[in-house]
């Protein structure tokens, strides 16, 4: 792990192997951590780089609203400091989807091929917006306990519950360890996150699009439907996972990415 300045914020970064550049972004509200299988099972086939998204993990926090957007720019920034100039694989799990939906369209050129886990291509109907609002405020006024338990019940698939429950409890240790302002930001940045779905047939690289076959917060169905919009998209639904499909599968998430990679 290490710190990496880009532009005003420091962003904590961990890499591992050589070749081809793998970016894999997290979703709200955790942090690098919830790709150590693919850390495990890919960093011999690329070069992986797994960063903490501004006001997660160990990168630095910046109150307000980051925008999904900001992220992408930090992401673009990152790359220049590592130096990579050759295309990049960008693979973003749920917010980090929202992240890559914003890299894809204003960073054409820096991007190979995109894979888009358990994520959506809507923006938030004006109720669920109102509900993020509402609760970026409960956060910053009584902690991030409130989302751990607002989420966990939805993040995974039966099977993991019952026998993967170490997993659960290391997620609820992520969110609570992050700190509330930087989820109140990334809160009210997805509340703002425009509608995708009109651009999809923009987004015209080679696509893997994979959904937990249990996922309730990105259905297979929402997920097939948006794959089938864009060019170059390949579905996967991903058997016994929920919405954390990288976590709770992630031999077989780490095949399906080497399959459509051809890694
Ligand atoms: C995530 O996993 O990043 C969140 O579920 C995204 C969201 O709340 O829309």
């Amino acid at each position: 792990m290490s710190l990496v300045q880009v532009g005003d914020i420091r962003l904590n970064v961990v890499e591992r192997g050589q070749g081809k550049p793998l970016l894999l972004v997290h979703g709200y509200p955790l942090d690098h951590s919830m790709w150590r299988g693919q850390l495990d099972g890919l960093a011999n086939r690329c070069r992986v780089i797994i960063p903490d998204l501004r006001g997660f993990g160990a990168s630095d926090v910046t109150p307000g609203t980051v925008t999904m957007e900001q992220m992408a720019d930090d992401l673009a920034g990152l790359l220049d400091v590592l130096k990579i100039s050759q295309p990049t694989l960008f693979c973003g799990l749920s917010m980090g989807g929202y992240v890559a939906w914003q890299f894809a369209l204003k960073h054409r050129a820096r991007l190979a091929a995109l894979i888009l886990c358990d994520t959506r291509a809507a923006a938030d109907t004006p109720e669920a917006a109102a509900g993020r609002r509402k609760t970026a405020e409960r956060v910053l006024a009584e902690g991030t306990a409130v989302a751990a338990e607002a989420l966990l019940p939805k993040l995974f698939g039966p099977a993991t519950f019952a026998q993967q429950p170490q997993i659960v409890e290391a997620t609820r240790q992520v969110i609570l360890r992050t700190r509330p302002e930087g989820v109140a930001a990334a809160l009210r940045g997805m509340a703002e996150r425009p509608d995708v779905t009109p651009r999809l047939s923009e987004i015209d690289v080679p696509a893997l699009v994979l959904c937990g076959e249990h996922d309730g917060i990105s259905p297979p169905d929402e997920m097939r439907q948006f794959a089938a919009r864009m060019p170059q998209a390949r579905f996967v639904e991903m058997p016994n996972a929920g919405h954390m499909a990288p976590l709770e599968q992630p031999m077989a998430v780490n095949t399906a990415i080497r399959e459509f990679l051809g890694l």
